[in-house]
């Protein structure tokens, strides 16, 4: 499978600041009001609800505007609303797929009334995006952040020798994973741990939870693990950071001493994320850039209203934008409103 890597933002602004910021003067037909669709899978998830904000303001921006729809982990209510949406006038949808392996009647309602669809964060199979030339995909490479969450880790416990607190040689972990079938899920774990290993690391897995994201859920499957497994746990891997929090909420609530707790890694640099970080009770994560794919999908849903489908825009399916690592030493450069100035590069 080839897929482009591009960055948005360079690309986007070139078509689009003629049609927002230039008008008037030479351009004689005014721009089409854009009005975005967005239908997402849960807006109760901590990752997305603050992608959703950072997306808001990127339409609000570029004086478009958004109607939002949670689905609530319903793949049928999603399909109403997507319905809904439509009827409303709505002539662009982001959609973040409940089930991201059945998007057809969503893909289906929209080709009925020649609206494009910006997939977003819940990659769609690459055959279903083959379905129709308006289907867009924005996200980030699944991979990429397990192999630096991995790294993160390594660097850690190289440079810690009590991270083997048991000093056997090996590093005794446990993995909390997202929703099975997601793409961040399974291919997170893998790289992570692989990457580990390719370091240096003997890994030892005691065990893993599925925690679907879910920062309660993760604390109660991390109770039950720790209940097995008491203070042999050296390293969680999470496959985000309100699961690794969960983790820590379970220690917490079982009041371990300091010297009897793992290191604990997520993944996407939620707020919540970020300032455990800053309170030493996280060591890492990977950040998930959210004001990237917000602006990306922002810009690309009013390029392709305002221009059409053909032409550049056109060509561009997939946007992946890059994942960053973060640890105590730059915490604080992704604390601040972060705009994506950093993804205009090459
Ligand atoms: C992932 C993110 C998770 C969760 C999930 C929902 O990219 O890391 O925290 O939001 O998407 O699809
Ligand atoms: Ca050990």
């Amino acid at each position: 499978m080839k897929i482009k890597r591009i960055f948005a933002a360079g690309m986007f602004l070139a078509i689009s600041v003629p049609w927002l910021w230039g008008c008037g003067k030479q351009q004689s037909a005014e721009p089409i009001k854009v009005h975005v669709g967005v239908a997402c899978y849960n807006q109760s998830d901590t990752f997305i609800s603050e992608l959703l904000a950072c997306f808001r303001e990127e339409v609000n921006e570029l004086g478009a505007a958004a109607t939002i729809r949670d689905g609530a982990g319903s793949q049928r209510v999603q399909n109403d609303q997507v319905k809904e949406l439509i009827d409303a006038g709505c002539n662009v949808l982001c959609v973040n797929l409940v089930d991201r392996a059945d998007p057809s009647e969503i893909i289906d309602l929209a080709r009925e009334n020649d609206i494009p669809i910006i997939f977003f964060n819940r990659e769609p199979v690459a055959e279903d995006l083959k379905q129709w030339d308006k289907l867009y995909y924005v996200g980030a490479d699944a991979k990429q952040s397990g192999v630096m969450q991995g790294e993160l880790a390594a660097d850690r416990i190289k440079s810690n020798s009590q991270a083997d607190r048991n000093k056997d040689g090996k590093i005794q972990y446990v993995v909390l994973e997202g929703e099975p079938g997601h793409q961040d899920a399974i291919i997170r774990t893998e790289n992570a741990v692989n990457t580990l290993r390719s370091n240096g690391i003997e890994m030892e897995k005691l065990s893993y939870g599925i925690a679907n994201w879910n920062r309660a859920q993760a604390q109660n499957r991390m109770q039950q693990i720790i209940g097995k497994y008491q203070n042999q746990i050296e390293l969680v891997l999470a496959n985000n950071d309100d699961m690794a929090l969960g983790a820590i909420d379970a220690y917490e609530k079982l009041n371990f001493t300091e010297n009897a707790l793992p290191i604990f890694f997520g993944i996407d640099g939620t707020d919540d994320g970020l300032k455990a970080i800053v309170d030493s009770k996280l060591a890492g994560t990977v950040y998930n850039d959210k004001e990237g794919q917000a602006e990306a999908m922002a810009r690309l849903a009013v390029t392709i209203v305002q221009e059409g489908t053909e032409g550049q825009a056109g060509e561009e399916k997939y946007i992946y934008l890059p994942y960053e690592k973060v640890t105590s030493e730059n915490v604080r450069n992704f604390m601040a409103p972060k705009k994506s100035e950093s993804n205009t590069g090459s």
